[in-house]
Parts: structure tokens; sequence; C-alpha cells
């Protein structure tokens, strides 16, 4: 098979508008018809390489190609010869005995070299640039949560700039929602230009310093971890982890601020209670955060099936 014509999905960028738009209505298709996909994977197998811990990609890209009668296999990093070989080459080996890889790597550079590699379409399941799986599970949940098109709904992010939200730009502006960000720390190097670039053209997309103006006619707000997961427990990212604390507590998703706001909660998880969202914030009426995180699933069946077009 050449390579040029399998379709990945690494980032939003790669995608038009036309096709994350059908991806998202394929996905709340594949949710509310679970029992016409039970079959469809028959016969085949996905790779899952993580280098990085995880719970919900893990278990919902599994549980998704159980449920249509395939197979999954988890590889993690260190336990696999990935770690000593060239990724690319790794990658040919491993995509000549599975259908599909979804992998889950500290640097973008190294996914795409693994992407170079591959004969079978490759899955980002997050990297430090991009979590496109992820934000397509959010936009399905809103999309199941609210009878209005989305067009005319306003999701607001508030928190630190990261993969999470550099993927929220990229299918909210071809959606065509509104997302306000309010991200008092947005190093350049975590963001992508490309994506807000084209947010930007299509005016989905704005920041706002002020919290209280910025959640005040949103829909929804939409929270994630202050620190990455990698450095959450590391002794040397330590000071950093405080200064961050410090600096986004006023920013913290709680029952004061949802006071302030008819706006349903979100949050991809893990969850840092305590930190960025309170647990009572989380067990709030207005929090659809376990059905967020439970729609992973069908996301990543829509993915898995579109990419192979079964
Ligand atoms: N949201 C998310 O990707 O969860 P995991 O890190 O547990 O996979």
């Amino acid at each position: 098979m050449s390579s040029l014509k399998i379709k990945h999905l690494i980032s939003w960028k790669d995608w038009s508008d036309e096709e994350i738009l059908d991806l998202l209505n394929f996905a709340i298709h594949v949710k509310n018809h679970r029992a016409n996909y039970l079959g469809h994977m028959t016969g085949r197998t996905l790779a899952m390489l993580f280098q990085k811990t995880s719970t919900r990609t893990r278990v919902s890209f599994e549980v998704a190609m159980t449920e249509m009668g395939g197979n999954a296999i988890y590889l993690d990093w260190m336990s696999s010869n990935f770690q000593l070989s060239d990724i690319d080459l790794e990658a040919e080996y491993l995509s000549r005995n599975v259908s599909i890889i979804m992998a889950r790597m500290r640097k973008h550079e190294d996914l795409l070299q693994l992407r170079s590699g591959s004969q079978v379409p490759v899955i980002n399941g997050c990297c430090n640039m991009f979590h496109p799986c992820q934000s397509l599970a959010d936009i399905l949940t809103i999309a199941l949560d609210n009878p209005k098109p989305l067009s005319q709904l306003k999701l607001t992010y508030i928190g630190v700039h990261n993969n999470v939200v550099n993927s929220l730009i990229g299918i909210t502006a071809a959606i065509g929602m509104h997302l306000t960000l309010v991200t008092p720390i947005a190093e350049k190097v975590n963001i992508d230009e490309e994506t807000v670039t084209r947010a930007q053209k299509k005016g989905t997309l704005s920041w706002e310093t002020n919290l209280h103006q910025a959640i005040g006619d949103a829909d929804y707000i939409y929270t994630d971890t202050w620190v990455d997961m990698e450095f959450f427990n590391d002794p040397n990212f330590a000071e950093k982890k405080k200064e961050r604390m410090e600096l986004m507590m006023p920013y913290q998703i709680n029952e004061s601020l949802l006071s302030k706001t008819k706006a349903k909660v979100m949050h991809d998880m893990p969850i840092h209670s305590g930190y960025e969202i309170t647990r009572e914030a989380v067990r709030n009426p207005r929090s659809i955060i376990f059905q967020q995180a439970e729609n992973r699933l069908d996301a990543q069946k829509a993915v898995i099936l579109q990419l192979l077009e079964v």
C-alpha cells in the first residue's frame, strides 16, 4: 500500500472542514447505533503504543476494538524495542502485522517519524502538541447534549494552553463553534500557529483576560490540568508547578465560579481535584465530565472505522 494514500489522524491540520464535520456526524451515528458496528473489526488488530501513562485513551481504544469484534495489542514503549531502534523502522514492522496504529508519544516529531514508517493509518493518542481524539469526543458530547446548531454555541476554555487547546481550536474552527481562551499561561512553544491562523480566518477564536466576562455567555466551560501529566509528580518540575498553581488558582473551576454562569462544565480527565477544578464542581449537576469521558469510546470507534473505510 502506498503511504501517500493512507489517511491518518495526527492533527486536524491534515483534515478539511468537510472531513472533520463528516467524522463528527459519523461519531454521532456510531453512538446512536452501537449495535450496527459489532462485527466491523473482525480479523483486524489495533496496535496501541504508549510512551506515557493513560486510562481513557487505552481503555476506550481497546474496548472499541473489542466491541467491534477486533483485537487490540498494548505496547509499552519501555518494554518494546521502539526505545532502542529507529521509530520509523519499528513502525514499518508493526504495520505489517496490524491494520491500524494508535500512538501516544511525548514528541510530535517522533509521532511524525512513526507515521513515515507506517503502512497503515496512524492515530495520535495525544502528543505534546495535539490531542485530536479528545477534542472529537468533546464536540461529540456537546452535540449530544445540546440541540442547538454547534455554530450557535460558545465554548470557553480556562487554563493553560496545551495540546488539548490546539485540537479544540482546530475542531471548533472546522464546525464554526466559537471558542474563547482564558489562558494566563500560553507558552509560544505549545501554541500551534497554523491552527490558530486557520481559526482566526474563520473568526471562531478569541482570547479574554477577564474570567467573568469569558464565562458570562458561555454555554460550556472547559478546563484541563495546569501541569502536563508527565511532570505532575516530577520533583524537577516542583518549583515550576508551585509557581503555576499560584498563578492559576484564581482560574479554578469551583462552586463560586459556577454561581456566576449557567454554563455546563467539561474536563478531559484525569482530574487533579483541588487544582484546576474542585470535586464539588466535578459532581455539580451541570458537569458533563463523565459523559465526555464515556464518549471517547464512540469517538474512537468512528475514527477507526473512518480511517479503515469500513
Ligand atoms: N483524556 C485522556 O486522554 O485521558 P488519559 O490520559 O487517561 O488517556
